[in-house]
């Protein structure tokens, strides 16, 4: 999505489709006033009938106003003024993302920050409106035989002001668009099938994404390289499938100061999750492609992050392998021995998120860490405690846990702390190894962070379980591209203190 910020002269903007926000029962803003006045008070009549609703994000879409040059003038309200809220402000855009995508013209000039709302910035503003903007434009280009050639959606937004746009309206736009573009990149990732999304596939976009940039390298460790750094934990659950593993590491080196130590996030990268031998049941088995949405998070954020050239360090890990019950996969009972030299009693092959992912976090320790952040899909329970709206946040250090909860507010991509109480980890003993790798069904959410803990004593840590979050079921069937806009959000601001 292209993007930009103006000043906007209303009934003279050129434009396939113009958005003006107005209040329910209050006078109208400037813009949406010098459209009234301009083409003969048709505003104030349509609104005197009541032909738009008072609710927040209701629409009308005018064609051809008089004395307007717009094309079409497309009428958001934001609700009472009384009600006027984040929650509003955002439901008023996400109904102009909706319209936007569905028209058959190149561009829109969109006027919706253009209103003050209480406790956000200007900034703040034009980055939520482009981030909701963007994202709503996006579509996942399936594979047809007979090609979609109906081109609809805007490809470039303006942000439109009755001011000039200052410096920081400009900073959130371009945050906005470059946040929506790090989603795309993660949702089209999530939703390609297991057959294209494998390993190799991740490895190279991460190849890809650093062309992008002078400032990222990457690096790819294939099967044997994995062996090396003995990785037993993950390459145990690489063994069951046929398709090749990855280990892939992203160094981007934003920071003036090149030894600035760096944040490191860490995605599971579960190209497909049969289960393996514990094998999962059949029902919506095809949604298990999601779960290389972590690592498909931490992509997308590199790719803000090259977008917006941050001055700031950072390291991307995805330990990427498919969970498949092949002839040499883990059987319950096998022990294996992880990267830090703890044995592990694998109980259940279907908790294979941890496995590959505690060995990623003694990777991470060689990088002597700011903080590390893991991303996962990692288990079922947290959907059954959070649902789908609110990733899951565990962390053993409490405050980079409010940090995160206060970034995800920020962003429109919220986390939620739960408890990481040492008497929880009794539910890992093992009589065979170090630790077993499931704890029984209580707190499973709970039980593998506590797991995760145990290879994340060095640093500062937080663990984010998106398995909620990540994607949709039923007709909207996708990815989501959460929690791209949170990664970015806490990046943007670890880059300015
Ligand atoms: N990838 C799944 C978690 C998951 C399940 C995410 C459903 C989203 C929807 C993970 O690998 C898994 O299978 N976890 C198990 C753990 C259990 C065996 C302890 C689970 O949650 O059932
Ligand atoms: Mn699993
Ligand atoms: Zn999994």
């Amino acid at each position: 999505m292209e993007s930009s910020t103006k000043t906007v002269v209303p009934e003279k903007q050129k434009t396939a489709c113009l958005v003006v926000g107005v209040f329910a029962g209050k006078a109208l803003g400037s813009i949406a006033a010098r459209i009234d006045s301009a083409s003969g008070k048709t505003l104030s009549k349509l609104l005197a009938h009541g032909d738009l609703d008072a609710k927040a994000g209701s629409s009308l879409m005018l064609h051809h106003l008089p004395g307007v040059a717009a094309e079409r003038v497309l009428l958001i309200s934001y609700g009472k003024p009384e009600e006027f809220d984040e929650k509003a402000y955002r439901d008023a855009l996400a109904a102009a993302g909706k319209k936007l995508a569905e028209l058959k013209a190149e561009e829109a000039v969109v006027t919706l920050a253009d209103v003050e709302l209480e406790g956000r910035s200007a900034e703040w503003r034009a980055r939520i409106a482009m981030q909701l903007l963007a994202n709503a434009a996006y579509r996942y280009d399936a594979p047809r035989a007979k090609k979609d050639d109906e081109k609809r959606g805007v490809a470039k937004i303006t942000l439109a002001f009755s001011g000039k746009p200052d410096a920081e309206i400009e900073r959130g736009a371009r945050q906005g668009s470059a946040v929506a573009a790090g989603m795309a990149l993660a949702r089209d990732l999530g939703n390609l099938p297991g057959n294209v999304c494998t390993p190799t596939y991740l490895a190279d976009t991460a190849k890809k994404l650093g062309k992008e940039s002078k400032k990222l390298r990457i690096e790819i460790f294939d099967q044997q390289g994995i062996e090396k750094l003995g990785m037993g934990a993950f390459l145990s659950v690489a063994h069951g499938s046929h398709e090749a593993p990855r280990f892939i590491v992203m160094k981007y080196a934003g920071a003036k100061n090149k030894k600035d130590k760096p944040i490191v996030l860490v995605g599971k990268g579960i190209t497909f999750d049969s289960g393996g031998v514990s094998l999962k049941p059949g029902e919506a088995m095809d949604e298990m492609k999601f779960d290389m949405c972590g690592a498909a998070a931490v992509l997308g954020a590199f790719k803000t992050l090259a977008e917006l050239d941050l001055p700031i360090n950072v390291v991307g890990l995805i330990p990427a392998t498919e969970n498949m019950p092949g002839g040499a996969a883990s059987k319950p009972g096998d022990v294996v021995t992880s990267m830090s030299g703890q044995t592990i009693e694998i109980l259940n092959t279907d908790a294979e998120g941890r496995l590959i992912l505690c060995d990623a976090l003694s990777y991470a320790e060689r990088f002597d860490p700011a903080c590390v952040i893991d991303i996962a899909t990692l288990t079922g329970a947290c959907i059954i405690a959070l649902g789908n709206h609110t990733s899951g946040l565990l962390a053993n250090d409490d405050t980079l846990a409010q940090e995160l909860m206060a970034t995800g507010a920020t962003a429109d991509d919220r986390a939620w702390q739960l408890p990481l109480f040492d008497v929880y980890q009794d539910q890992l003993k093992s009589n065979f190894a170090d630790m077993a790798n499931i704890g029984g069904r209580a707190a499973g959410a709970i039980t593998a962070a506590c797991f995760l803990s145990r290879f994340a004593k060095a640093y500062k840590w937080a663990h984010l379980d998106i398995a909620g979050s990540a994607w949709k079921s039923g007709t909207e069937k996708g990815a989501t591209g959460r929690p791209v806009p949170l990664l970015a959000q806490f990046l943007i601001e670890r880059a300015q203190t």
